[in-house]
């Protein structure tokens, strides 16, 4: 019979298309996904270390499976628990120590190796000896190792194309997690791209630490291929209708790349690029090596060759040492460009990082404020974007079900989430959707009855200097 395997993921869609890639790994060896941790053969938690509170999560998730593995063996079952991820990398066998009840934990380079793990992890809990452990950097590429994906990744998904990151940002744990940049060659992430195509899906967000620092082998012609041109190789492929990166860094963002958005109709008009500070002191306190300016003529430049592009952007705030003038500088900046969304973090010291060290501290008070008034001006914003949208027809990807029969969800180009009445058969496709209204976190709209004559229009840029 085939055994259960649940996997819970935190963190961010590198955590997704690893957790994906391990259901892959296991199905060989017989374990089938399963969607309740209750009657699984093996758990794994994909963890998140980014901030306090995401590890902390980890530990109390747990507690709570300690319980189940301990019900579980009562009735006679055998339940191994298995902690992956980014605090796996960082805490290693620490974790073992504080919640015994671990029986593997293992890095996201090496999770490759998941079935020889399962299966050492099961000798040892009839032995009784101590979890199995493994967070390595190896020398040969994980991605080399990985079966191909067992199942169809759906209508709209991730493929990993490069990990790891250089940058030692002072406050960022992510290049003692992932290890060194790495970027998989042209050739392997066009097949993969290709298979998942002829497996039903539309839509690629490219994922990476650092998806523009990507300079993968090149497919064709020798040397290396950046961002830029990896993209337009895989707008070629037929059926593959949108493209999308994430993470990007503004420092890598380079003339290719700009020109892929302004040529290349696949690439959707929504970048995720984070700036974390409008300050130029507190940029060169984090190591972002990049001005408050520079980033700005980035945008601007990106602007230029696409028009209807939407920004979203990281923030922290309360870095050490941050002043009520650095964090003024960041609404400004905010301002400035108008995003389309933002996602904002009080600063969380990490252990080991640089910042962990500098002292100067901000209190949690100002922080909380702080806080709340980039939250407050974000969200003016996006609520202005959205309701910029009222009347366009967009085209929107469906993804699945509402909650209301009948109601199906999807993206449109801008990334913002489409309620509309549509039939199951829309499901995996792209519709034209007239939008009828904005909302906070989302739009409804109508799909535009074939026939019907629509005038369609983009969203002008993303508004300016909204509140
Ligand atoms: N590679 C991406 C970021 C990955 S982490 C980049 O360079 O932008 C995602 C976000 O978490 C970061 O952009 C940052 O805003 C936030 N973050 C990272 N470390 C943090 C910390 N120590 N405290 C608070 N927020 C943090
Ligand atoms: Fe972290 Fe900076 Fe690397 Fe992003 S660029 S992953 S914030 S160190
Ligand atoms: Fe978290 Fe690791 Fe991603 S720390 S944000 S899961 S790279």
């Amino acid at each position: 019979m085939a055994k259960k395997l649940f996997v819970k993921t935190y963190g961010c869609q590198m955590n997704v298309y690893d957790s994906t890639r391990m259901v892959d790994v296991m199905a060989p060896h017989g374990y089938e996904p399963g969607d309740s941790p209750d009657d699984a053969d093996l758990i794994i938690l994909n963890t998140c270390h980014i901030r306090e509170k995401a590890t902390e999560k980890v530990y109390s998730e747990l507690g709570r499976l300690r319980a189940l593995k301990d019900e579980a063996a009562r009735q006679g079952r055998k339940m191994l628990i298995g902690v992956a991820g980014c605090v796996a990398q960082a805490e290693g066998e620490e974790i073992a120590r504080r919640a015994p009840t671990v029986d593997l934990v293992f890095g996201p380079q090496t999770y490759h190796r998941l079935p020889e793990l399962v299966v050492r992890a099961l000798d040892r809990s009839l032995s009784g000896g101590a979890g199995v452990v493994d967070t390595d950097f190896p020398a040969e590429a994980k991605f080399d190792h990985l079966p191909e994906e067992s199942r169809s990744q759906g209508a709209a998904a991730f493929l990993s194309v490069q990990e790891g990151c250089d940058k030692f940002c002072t406050f960022c744990v992510v290049p003692y997690t992932r290890g060194a940049e790495f970027s998989r060659p042209a050739a392997d992430v066009l097949v993969e791209a290709r298979r998942m195509v002829a497996g039903g899906t539309v839509e690629i967000t490219l994922l990476g630490q650092n998806v523009n620092a990507y300079h993968g082998e090149a497919a064709t012609g020798g040397g290396t291929w950046g961002l830029g041109r990896l993209v337009r190789a895989l707008a070629e492929i037929d059926g593959l209708e949108r493209i999308r990166y994430t993470t990007s860094h503004p420092r890598d963002v380079d003339d290719e790349l700009i020109a892929a958005h302004r040529d290349v109709p696949e690439l959707m008009p929504y970048l995720h690029l984070p700036v974390q500070s409008g300050s130029d002191r507190i940029l060169a306190a984090m190591n972002r090596k990049h001005t408050a300016e520079a980033y700005r003529r980035i945008i601007d430049r990106l602007r230029d060759a696409r028009p209807d592009l939407a920004f979203s952007s990281d923030f922290i705030v309360g870095f050490p040492g941050e002043t009520d003038q650095d964090f003024v500088e960041t609404l400004r900046l905010v301002r400035e460009v108008g995003y389309a969304q933002a996602y904002s973090f009080k600063y969380s010291a990490r252990p080991g990082t640089p910042a962990a060290d500098m002292g100067d501290a901000v209190p949690e008070t100002v922080k909380t404020e702080r806080l709340t008034a980039l939250q407050q001006l974000i969200g003016a914003q996006q609520i202005a974007f959205n309701a910029g949208a009222t009347g366009s027809v967009q085209s929107v990807l469906f993804e699945r079900r509402g909650n209301r029969a009948g109601q199906l969800i999807g993206r449109g180009p801008w990334m913002q989430s489409v309620h509309a009445d549509a039939p199951d058969r829309m499901l995996g496709r792209i519709v034209p959707v007239r939008i009828l209204d904005g909302h906070a976190n989302s739009l409804s709209g109508a799909v535009v009855v074939v026939g019907e004559t629509s005038t369609e229009r983009t969203l002008p840029p993303a508004e300016r200097a909204i509140a």
